[in-house]
C-alpha cells in the first residue's frame, strides 16, 4: 500500500515519527506540496493525508481509481472536497478533537501576556531599564488582575469549555454564549446571548467554528457594544473578525488589547492593519502546537487508518 504525506512538516517537523503510518504501508512524506506538484506526488497513492494542501474534485478525479483513503492531519477539512471524495468512494477521515487543553492554556498565555506583558518586561530588564530604575520596581504598562472580572465566551464547546474552567480558576465570572445552548449554567459559565456577553465582559475569547454567517462577527457595530478597554482573545478563526475595525478600536483604545492566534489570511500579511497596533498581541497559529497535541493527533491519525484497514473507518466526514 503506497501512503503519501503531502504536507508534513507542521504536524512533525522532526520531533515525532511517522513509524506508526511506516508499519502500515511504503510510505513517502513531504514537507509541503504546492499546487502544482500534487498530481506528481499523489498519483498511485492508496492513502493520502494532507493537512492544509488542497484537494479539490479535479484532482481526485484525476487521483481515482488508485486513491482508496484520505486522512486529514487536522480538525477542519475544508481543504478536501468531501463530496467529490465520497462520489469515487473515498471517506474522508479527520481528528476532531486532539488539542483542546494545549488551545485553552493559550488562551490563557495570550490572556495574562494581556495583563503583565511578562516578555517586554523581561526584555526591558535586560536592555538595563532595572538596572538603571532608581526603586526597586517599574511597570511598562498597566498591569491587570482577573480576579473579579467576567470572561465572556463565544462558543461554549470543547475549547470554549476549557478555557471556562481556567478563567474561574483565576476567580473571573464566566459567561458564555452558544448557537446551540441559550440558557442555564453548568456551575462554571451562566449562559446569556451575544448581547448581554458583548456588553459585560472585561475579557471576550472567541471559541466557534467559522461560517459564512458568523464571518466578520466582531464588526464594528459588535465593538462598539462591548465595554470600553475590553480585551479580545481569538484562538478560533481569523475571519471572525473585521481586522480594519479592530485595528481602530485598539487604536482608540475602546480594545484596550488583543491577543490573537489566527488571522483572516494565513500567514500574516506585511500589510495587515493589526501589524501596527502595539498593543494586539499576535501569534503563528500555534495553539494547536505542543509536542503533546501533535503526539496525540498523530496517534488518532494512525488509529483512522487502522480502523478503515479493519473495515470498520471511523471519524469518517463524508459517510
Ligand atoms: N488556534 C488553533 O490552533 C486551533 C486549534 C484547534 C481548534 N481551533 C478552533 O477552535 C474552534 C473551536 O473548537 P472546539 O473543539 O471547541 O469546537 P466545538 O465544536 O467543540 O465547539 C464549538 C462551539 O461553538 C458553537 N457555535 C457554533 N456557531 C456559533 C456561533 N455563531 N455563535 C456562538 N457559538 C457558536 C457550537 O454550538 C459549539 O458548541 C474550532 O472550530 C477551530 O476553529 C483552533
Amino acid at each position: 500500500m503506497k501512503i503519501v504525506v503531502l504536507d508534513g512538516y507542521t504536524e512533525n517537523p522532526g520531533d515525532l515519527s511517522w513509524e506508526g503510518f511506516e508499519a502500515l504501508g511504503d510510505m513517502t512524506v513531504y514537507d509541503r506540496t504546492a499546487a502544482d506538484e500534487i498530481l506528481a506526488r499523489a498519483k498511485g497513492a492508496q492513502v493520502l493525508l494532507t493537512n492544509k494542501t488542497p484537494l479539490n474534485a479535479e484532482t481526485l478525479a484525476a487521483l481515482a481509481p488508485e486513491l482508496q483513503y484520505i486522512g486529514v492531519l487536522a480538525t477542519g477539512y475544508n481543504v478536501v472536497d468531501i463530496a467529490a471524495a465520497r462520489s469515487h468512494g473515498v471517506p474522508v477521515c479527520n481528528i476532531p478533537t486532539y488539542g483542546t487543553a494545549a488551545v485553552a492554556q493559550f488562551v490563557m498565555a495570550l490572556l495574562l501576556e494581556l495583563c503583565h506583558h511578562v516578555g517586554d518586561h523581561s526584555r526591558s530588564v535586560k536592555a538595563g531599564d532595572w538596572s538603571r530604575c532608581p526603586d526597586f520596581c517599574y511597570w511598562n504598562t498597566p498591569l491587570i488582575e482577573l480576579a473579579g472580572k467576567t470572561f465572556g465566551v463565544v462558543g461554549y464547546g470543547r475549547i470554549g469549555r476549557a478555557a471556562a474552567k481556567l478563567a474561574a480558576a483565576f476567580g473571573m465570572e464566566v459567561l458564555a454564549c452558544d448557537a446551540h445552548v441559550s440558557a442555564g449554567s453548568d456551575g462554571v459559565a451562566r449562559m446569556v446571548s451575544l448581547e448581554e456577553l458583548l456588553a459585560a465582559s472585561d475579557v471576550i475569547s472567541l471559541h466557534c467554528p467559522l461560517f459564512e454567517s458568523n464571518r466578520e462577527m466582531i464588526n464594528r457595530e459588535a465593538i462598539a457594544r462591548m465595554k470600553d478597554g475590553v480585551l479580545l482573545i481569538n484562538t478560533s478563526r481569523g475571519p471572525l473578525i473585521d481586522e480594519q475595525a479592530l485595528a481602530d478600536a485598539l487604536h482608540t483604545g475602546k480594545v484596550a488589547g488583543a491577543g490573537l492566534d489566527v488571522l483572516t489570511v494565513e500567514p500574516a500579511r506585511p500589510d495587515n492593519p493589526l501589524m501596527k497596533e502595539p498593543n494586539c498581541l499576535i501569534t503563528p497559529h500555534i495553539a494547536w502546537a505542543p509536542k503533546e497535541s501533535r503526539q496525540r493527533l498523530m496517534d488518532i491519525a494512525v488509529d483512522n487508518l487502522k480502523a478503515w484497514l479493519a473495515g470498520s473507518p471511523q471519524n469518517v466526514v463524508n459517510p
